[in-house]
C-alpha cells in the first residue's frame, strides 16, 4: 500500500519530524511512504496513496484521491476536515482524540489554582516590583478547589481527565456528554441540564468538540446566568464560546474570570479585547502541548495501521456525521 504523510507546513507543531518519518518506514517495509512537504504536494501525490497520515485533507485533495481510504489525524480536533463531500464520502476518518487529555486536565488544574491563588494578578505586581499583599489578599477571596463545584461540558477524553484531576483536590465535580452512558448519573448528565448546571459552578471547563450543535454553547444567556464568581475555562475549540458576549461579561465583572486557550480566530487578534480584560489568563493553544506528541502520535498510527492491514476495527473512528 502506498501511505501518504502529508506535512502541514502552516503550523510547525503538525510537520511530523523526519524521525518519525523514518521510523515509521522501518518498521512498516512492505509499505511505501509517500511524503508531502505541503499542499501543493500533498495534491499531487494523494491520488495513488491508500492511506493518509495528515492534519487534514481539503477538498481538492480529497477529489483527486482515487483510491484513498482512510485518514488518520495526529490531532483530536477534526472540525476542518468535516466539509460535505468528506462526511459523504467512505474515507474512514480516526483522529488522536486522548493522547492529549493529561496535558490538558494539568492545564485546567494549573489556570484554575493560578486564578483561584490570583498568581496572575502577582507576576503583575511582581513585573512592577509592588507588595500587594491586599490587593491579592482581599480584593477577591482567595479560593480553594477542594469542596468547589466544578462542571466540565464535554466528557470524553479530555473531560474525564480533567474531572479525575479535579476531583483528586477534592471538589465536586459533574460532566455532561451528548449521550449520558445508561441514563444521567449524579456525575454524569445530558446536554439539557446545561443551564440549570451552570447556575451552581464555580468552574465551568468547556472540553466539547466543535460541531454543529455546540457553536456558541455559552453565549450572553449562558454567561447570564453563571455565578458572578465562576471561573470559565475553555480548552477544546474557540467556536464554542461567543468571545464577544464573554468579552462583555468580563469587562462588567458579569462573571469572576476565565482561562482560554483557545479562540474563534486563530491567532488572537493584537486588536482582540480579551488581552487586557479583567481576570483574563490567555495561552496561544498550547494546552495540549508534550514534548512526546509525536512519540504517542506514531504509536497510534502504526497500532491502527496494524489493525487496518489485518482488516480489525480501527481506534478513535470519528462519527462524520455526529461531528467528532
Ligand atoms: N486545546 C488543545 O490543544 C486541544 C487538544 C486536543 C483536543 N482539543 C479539542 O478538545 C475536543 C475534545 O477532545 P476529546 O479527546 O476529549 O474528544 P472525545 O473523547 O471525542 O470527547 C468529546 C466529548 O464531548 C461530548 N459532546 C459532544 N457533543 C456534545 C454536546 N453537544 N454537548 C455536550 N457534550 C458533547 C461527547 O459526548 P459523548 O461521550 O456522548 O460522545 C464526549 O463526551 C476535541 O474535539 C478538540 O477540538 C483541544
Amino acid at each position: 500500500m502506498r501511505i501518504l504523510v502529508l506535512i502541514h507546513s502552516a503550523f510547525a507543531m503538525w510537520n511530523i519530524p523526519a524521525e518519525h518519518r523514518e521510523k515509521l518506514a522501518a518498521a512498516f517495509p512492505q509499505h511505501q511512504f509517500l511524503h508531502a512537504r505541503d499542499d501543493r504536494e500533498g495534491l499531487a501525490m494523494i491520488p495513488g496513496a491508500d492511506i493518509a497520515f495528515s492534519r487534514h485533507v481539503d477538498r481538492d485533495q480529497l477529489a483527486a484521491a482515487g483510491r484513498l481510504r482512510w485518514i488518520h489525524t495526529p490531532a483530536a480536533g477534526v472540525d476542518g476536515m468535516l466539509y460535505p463531500e468528506m462526511v459523504r464520502s467512505p474515507v474512514v476518518i480516526t483522529n488522536s482524540r486522548g493522547m492529549a487529555a493529561d496535558t490538558i486536565a494539568e492545564h485546567a488544574i494549573a489556570v484554575t489554582l493560578a486564578m483561584f491563588r490570583r498568581l496572575h494578578v502577582a507576576v503583575q505586581r511582581q513585573v512592577e516590583r509592588r507588595w500587594a499583599q491586599d490587593e491579592i489578599a482581599s480584593g477577591a477571596p482567595n479560593r480553594s478547589v477542594a469542596g468547589s463545584h466544578v462542571l466540565i461540558v464535554g466528557f470524553g477524553a479530555i473531560g474525564r481527565a480533567v474531572g479525575a484531576k479535579f476531583e483528586a483536590l477534592g471538589a465536586d465535580i459533574v460532566g455532561i456528554r451528548r449521550r449520558p452512558e445508561g441514563g444521567a448519573s449524579r456525575r454524569v448528565a445530558g446536554p439539557e441540564r446545561l443551564h440549570e448546571l451552570l447556575r451552581a459552578a464555580d468552574v465551568v471547563v468547556i472540553c466539547a468538540p466543535q460541531t454543529a450543535d455546540t457553536r456558541h454553547l455559552i453565549g450572553a444567556p449562558e454567561l447570564s446566568i453563571m455565578r458572578s464568581d465562576a471561573l470559565l475555562i475553555n480548552v477544546s475549540r474557540g467556536q464554542l464560546v461567543d468571545e464577544a458576549a464573554l468579552a462583555d461579561a468580563l469587562r462588567t465583572n458579569r462573571i469572576g474570570g476565565a482561562a482560554l486557550d483557545v479562540f474563534e480566530d486563530e491567532p488572537l487578534a493584537r486588536g482582540s479585547p480579551l488581552w487586557s480584560l479583567p481576570d483574563t489568563l490567555i495561552t496561544p493553544h498550547t494546552s495540549g502541548f508534550r514534548p512526546d506528541h509525536w512519540d504517542a502520535a506514531t504509536d497510534l498510527f502504526s497500532e491502527n495501521l496494524r489493525r487496518f492491514e489485518a482488516g480489525q476495527p480501527l481506534l478513535n473512528v470519528v462519527d462524520k456525521s455526529a461531528g467528532y
